[in-house]
């Protein structure tokens, strides 16, 4: 943090959110929150609300949220340093000239200079395609059919098949040795000294949503292994949170953006004059990815490859981009393999046709699952309806769910009226209507245990924050440290705090943060509704299980760290102890609103 918290905090109170908003957003008082149109996605009807009280935004429709500080970054598309430095003028504020540790002013230094090689790289692999020693690369894209203005405007180069000449040509322009290699450019060993890690290949450079290169992938021109080599995770190049061929889509004003595999299939596509196309950076999407995509999309059509693989990859993808409320659907690209063939083989027109075709995603999700299934035989049939039934579970909202009850019993050629009763049976069983485990054809998600894990730290604080008295009745089960998700964890520690000098702030908690994502994640804990429906003794149970849960969760995470971190023992024992105490404990709501 660049500035001090205090003044950060001087100039987040100074500029109430409904003055500041009310300039860029129309809202209205109703009730004790104002309403609008959310300016981060297309809407009809208002789903944006500011707080006064709480000094906060959300969108109940899009997950926007945050402070007033939160609200600049993302719709002024500014730095967290860039918006305190907006407001502080807005108030009147001076700002001291700010601190950079020492630390924090070497590690932007080194970013500068991994930016600098990055882009002095592309300019060499750039000017070598052009080179008599390049035509080999400049044949192969040809070949693949790409125009001159494609590889200029993706800056495709070469990589000649010398296997030192980049980091020669990098140290005659004054870039260090271990700059290069901490680059992912170069690599060092004993026999050869320093050597290029891409040689003889095409090279795509990668570049970040402002266009600044931060990383390279290289094909082989012929059918050698591997195919691609990709740059290493670097400090400025983090793939799960860049997209290939984001620079240009992100102006690209498409409602809907596409996804798909491959590098050469981004470019194919921005050639035919699908520039919302996009692509992840040869490992599979990520949340984070799905999060920068929300940013400038409401819909994402995957086109990913049609093969085995890429069917997974497609479901994967899916859950993903349901979680953070991206609608996905999927393209077929039958007969073809990828986007890049499919455009070769039957053009633009034919292209645009299959992607008002997509298939709803729960509707492919179904496809893919049916095939576990012999329909024509009553026993499987049953199963397969039985799992639609657990599947339509997950739709929480009533009207969204009874239409896809709707649109499937139509599509399967089952009676509704059963359907409906299967699935009550099943929100019976499970206490709730919500999330099922994924069926087996269906590829479980790595990370949902992780999912499941922060949803319990999360729904832990928003109760605490909806009504604080509960914290002092838990207060001696659960310290920061039971967080083991860092974000949550410094919410808590400032939480709690602010809890016991009576003093809870939200808005200022936000702030301890300063890239937007963080701040969402931590605004989220403010901004999530817990159901309202139920009785007392449901809503007992349901905080002593979240309770139970946070411990258990903390006490598994500090086990699996016996021998490695020197506090883990303590953590340990304390949770074994608290963890049978909660088991006796009956915490009384009975107070709380
Ligand atoms: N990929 C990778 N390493 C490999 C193979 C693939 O990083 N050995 C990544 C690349 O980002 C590639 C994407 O996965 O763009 C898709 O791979 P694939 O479908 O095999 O290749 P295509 O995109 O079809 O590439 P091409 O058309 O050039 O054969
Ligand atoms: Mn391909």
């Amino acid at each position: 943090m660049y500035y001090p918290d205090d003044i950060i905090e001087k100039v987040r109170s100074a500029n109430d959110i409904v003055d500041v908003i009310g300039r860029y957003v129309k809202i209205q008082k109703k009730g004790n929150s104002y309403f609008g149109l959310c300016p981060f996605h297309n809407e009809k009807s208002p789903s944006f609300s500011v707080s006064q009280s709480k000094q906060m935004y959300h969108c109940f429709g899009c997950t926007a949220g945050g402070n007033v500080i939160t609200f600049l970054m993302q719709y002024e598309n500014l730095t967290f340093q860039e918006a305190v430095k907006m407001l502080a003028e807005r108030a009147g504020i001076e700002l001291p000239e700010p601190e950079y540790s020492e630390e924090a002013k070497q590690k932007k230094d080194r970013r500068n200079r991994l930016m600098e090689v990055n882009k002095e790289a592309a300019k060499y692999f750039y000017y070598q395609l052009r080179a008599p020693q390049g035509k080999k690369g400049l044949d192969y894209f040809t070949e693949r059919k790409l125009s001159e203005d494609t590889m200029k405007q993706f800056g495709l180069g070469y990589a000649n098949v010398t296997s030192d000449d980049l980091a020669k040509y990098l140290k005659t322009k004054g870039f260090e040795d271990d700059l290069i290699i901490e680059a992912g450019l170069a690599t060092f060993d004993e026999k050869y000294g320093l050597h290029d890690k891409f040689w003889n290949r095409v090279m795509f450079p990668i570049q970040d949503v402002t266009g600044k290169v931060i990383g390279f992938g290289g094909r082989v021109m012929g059918d050698a292994k591997p195919k691609y080599l990709n740059s290493p995770d670097t400090p400025v190049f983090d793939k799960s949170r860049n997209l290939y061929g984001l620079n240009f889509a992100r102006s690209s004003r498409s409602k809907y953006f596409i996804l798909c595999e491959g590098y050469m299939d981004v470019i194919a596509m921005h050639q035919a004059g699908f520039n919302m196309a996009v692509a992840s950076l040869g490992t599979a999407f990520t949340a984070g990815q799905a999060n920068l995509l929300r940013r400038y999309a409401e819909e994402v059509i995957l086109a990913y490859d049609s093969d085995e693989a890429g069917i997974k990859a497609a479901l994967r993808a899916i859950e993903i981009l349901n979680e953070v409320d991206l609608t996905a659907r999927v393209l077929s690209l039958e007969p073809y393999k990828d986007p890049d063939e499919f455009i070769k083989g039957l053009g633009r027109d034919e292209f645009m046709e299959r992607i008002s075709r997509a298939k709803n995603s729960f509707f492919f999700e179904l496809e893919v699952l049916s095939r576990n299934y012999d329909l024509n035989d009553p026993e499987s049939k049953t199963k397969f309806h039985n799992e639609i039934a657990k599947k339509l579970c997950a739709f929480t909202q009533e009207v969204k769910r009874d239409n896809y009850i709707e649109a499937v019993c139509d599509k399967y050629g089952i009676g509704p009226e059963a359907m409906r009763k299967l699935i009550t049976s099943y929100a019976m069983k499970t206490g709730d209507v919500r999330p099922v485990e994924r069926p087996k054809s269906g590829i479980a998600p790595k990370n949902a245990e992780g999912e499941g894990k922060r949803a319990v730290q999360r729904l832990f604080l928003t109760w605490i924050v909806d009504s604080p008295g509960i914290y002092q009745k838990v207060k001696k089960y659960v310290s920061p440290e039971d967080f083991t998700e860092e974000i949550f964890r410094k919410v808590a520690e400032v939480l709690f705090k602010q809890i016991e000098s009576d003093s809870l702030n939200p808005a200022s908690i936000i702030s301890m943060f300063d890239d937007e994502e963080s701040q969402k994640t931590a605004a989220s804990v403010f901004n999530e509704r817990l159901r309202s429906v139920e009785s007392r003794s449901e809503k007992e149970k349901a905080f002593h299980d979240i309770l139970y849960s946070l411990k258990k969760n903390s006490y598994d995470y500090y086990s699996s760290k016996l021998g490695s971190d020197v506090d883990a023992l303590k953590q340990v024992i304390d949770g074994k102890k608290a963890l049978e105490e909660i088991n006796k404990i009956h915490i009384s709501l009975e107070d709380e609103k």
